[in-house]
């Protein structure tokens, strides 16, 4: 069911990350209200248990297990798209991982890991559906950028933070540049939403859930289902003139400015665990 202001009706939606968390959740959320999927993720199990969800309410899907980090790739899944659906109506740009590493140890070659997984990633992501949404004269993007794209994180997230921050300035540019064609670009950057690798830091340091939780004013962390409502409209004709935007899905973080932790109380943190061994 939807109401034709949130129709996506006959739309073409490319979503990666679709093999769970933000990108299944967006997926499905987008198919609920109409549109065929292309499901983009390198977790191909992942991805079809998406598929065939979105099989069973009636909408077409287009299975892709690609790689967002190879642009090359990225390519070739666009002409697949060409050859099933002819359009792209809505891309959601969610695929990608960071690594996590103090400043000073971070290697170079693992900067250039993360930065070619989410910043050139996403950027080819963007520019192959760009041309064929500024061919059709109109289309929507959602990039995901993160907390991490406008403040400080600590807690061994630089190159995270580095490519999270270009993120928002991509999307800047690009809803700067391809507005009066009819494409909009917004950012939704998200606080702490669980999924597996979240769960698991958790796990290692019983402090952690708190020291997330005292950012977040409406006191609980994200779900993947958060992002549901915002990818309908942001891929919806109700946010026509919506582009350019950074869009928190955060509880209330950045509004109270909460910021991630400084070394200092990281180093009262370790010397408390190790105290207590
Ligand atoms: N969960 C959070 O707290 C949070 C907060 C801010 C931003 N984000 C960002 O949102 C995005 C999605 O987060 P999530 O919680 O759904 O993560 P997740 O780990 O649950 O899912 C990420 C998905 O992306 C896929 N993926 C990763 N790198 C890929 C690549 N190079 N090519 C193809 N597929 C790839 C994985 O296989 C996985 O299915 C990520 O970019 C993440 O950095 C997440």
């Amino acid at each position: 069911m939807s109401s034709s202001l949130f129709s996506l009706t006959n739309r073409v939606a490319v979503v990666s990350g679709a093999a769970q968390g933000l990108g299944r959740a967006t997926a499905l959320a987008l198919a609920q209200h109409g549109a065929h999927t292309v499901l983009v993720d390198r977790n191909l199990v992942g991805t079809e248990a998406t598929a065939s969800q979105i099989r069973s309410l009636g909408r077409e899907t287009l299975v892709a297990q690609t790689d967002v980090a190879n642009p090359d790739a990225i390519a070739e899944l666009f002409q697949q798209v060409d050859a099933r659906f002819g359009r792209v109506d809505f891309l959601g740009n969610i695929a990608g991982d960071g690594h996590l590493a103090k400043p000073e140890d971070l290697t170079i070659a693992d900067l250039h890991r993360v930065l070619q997984n989410l910043v050139v990633g996403r950027f080819a992501m963007c520019q192959e559906a760009g041309r064929r949404m500024l061919a059709q004269g109109r289309g929507s993007i959602m990039n995901i950028g993160s907390l991490a794209s406008s403040t400080a994180l600590g807690r061994g997230h630089i190159a995270y933070s580095m490519a999270m921050g270009a993120v928002i300035q991509m999307t800047r540019e690009l809803s700067t540049e391809w507005a009066y064609r009819g494409v909009r670009v917004n950012c939704v950057t998200p606080a702490q939403v669980v999924n597996p690798g979240l769960e698991a830091r958790m796990a290692s340091d019983s402090t952690l859930e708190g020291r997330f939780l005292r950012g977040i004013p409406a006191g609980r962390l994200g779900r993947p289902n958060d992002i549901m409502g915002l990818a309908v409209f942001l891929a919806s004709d109700s946010s026509e003139w919506i582009t350019g935007a950074i869009i928190p899905m955060d509880g209330g973080n950045m509004a109270m400015n909460a910021g991630g932790t400084p070394g200092h109380e990281q180093r009262a943190v370790q010397s408390f665990h190790a105290e207590s061994k």
